[in-house]
């Protein structure tokens, strides 16, 4: 099943073309979802404004070299790795998520576009990549929806109880628990079963992109932005208009240690 394209099988019904529209679509719904949001939030403009009042109290003019440095440090160490969640189970389960969705999505667009069709060959790298990416994601998805969320691991809320905010990590772990379910029943001819998880595959996913704007789904360009902006502002002395750090060591006392920090 792992080595099988699930998109080829399907093609002897449904045109190759009509799943690209589907990807384009999909990738329009991003674009909309992702600037009404920013436009109804605010959230560009008070980036901006607030970036621009921090340059004032800059102490360092940064020249390109030092900038494409920092960007490139920021991109591979705090993007790449989530480094704002420290060491952990959290950043763990983040990053599994994170690369599994990535895999799955640019091996779909590769699968659809390259390999799928009468005339076209067959890859069984991409259709394994599609699956690891698919089974990648719902480990770290399913890992942080029933033990990490702060709602359940902090707030001791059951871990059925949905709320809007989870919008976007159901869906997600919708997607590739469907797609798996599709290509697996696919794969074992229980051709009416995998029609049906193809269709709650195409609901999902309309309800991942087409939800970008009530979900969190933007969250995977607001952050990289911000935490670039907060490496560039840390170089060039402004640091976001916030105190330096102390130079005194801190100090908690003993209390700190006898309850792990949960508290959010
Ligand atoms: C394809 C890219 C990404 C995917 C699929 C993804 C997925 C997720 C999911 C499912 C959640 C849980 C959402 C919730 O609270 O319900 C989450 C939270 C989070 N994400 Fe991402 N993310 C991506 C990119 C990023 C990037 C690039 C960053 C930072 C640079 C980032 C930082 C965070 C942080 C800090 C949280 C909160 C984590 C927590 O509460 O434990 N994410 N992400």
């Amino acid at each position: 099943m792992l080595n099988n394209n699930p998109f080829s099988i399907l093609a002897e019904t449904i045109p190759p073309s009509a799943m690209q529209y589907f990807i384009i679509a999909m990738v329009l719904l991003i674009a909309v979802g992702t600037i009404i949001q920013m436009i109804h939030h605010k959230n560009l403009t008070y980036f901006f404004a607030n970036a621009k009042k921090a340059k004032l109290s800059a102490t360092k003019e940064l020249g390109i070299a030092e900038k494409t440095g920092i960007i490139a440090k920021t991109t591979v160490v705090d993007i790449g790795t989530t480094s704002e969640l420290g060491f952990g189970k959290r950043r763990l389960a983040h990053v599994l998520g994170m690369y599994g969705t990535i895999l799955f999505w640019v091996s779909s667009a590769v699968l659809v576009f390259c390999y799928t069709g009468v005339d076209k060959s067959n890859s069984e790298t991409w259709s394994m990549l599609w699956h690891v990416g698919a089974i990648l994601t719902c480990i770290g998805g399913y890992w942080f929806w029933f033990f990490l969320r702060v709602d359940v691991s902090a707030e001791a809320h059951p871990w059925y109880r949905i709320i809007k905010a989870d919008l976007f990590v159901l869906a997600l772990l919708a997607c590739s628990t469907f797609g798996l379910a599709w290509s697996y029943l696919q794969f074992n001819d229980q051709v009416g079963l995998s029609y049906l998880f193809l269709i709650l595959f195409v609901a999902s996913n309309l309800i991942l992109f087409g939800g970008v704007y009530w979900s969190k789904f933007a969250h995977m360009f607001y952050k990289p932005g911000a935490a670039i902006q907060k490496n560039l502002a840390e170089a060039d002395g402004s640091r976001d208009n916030l105190p330096p750090p102390a130079d005194a060591p801190e100090q908690f006392g003993l209390g700190i240690k006898r309850e792990e920090p949960k508290h959010y």
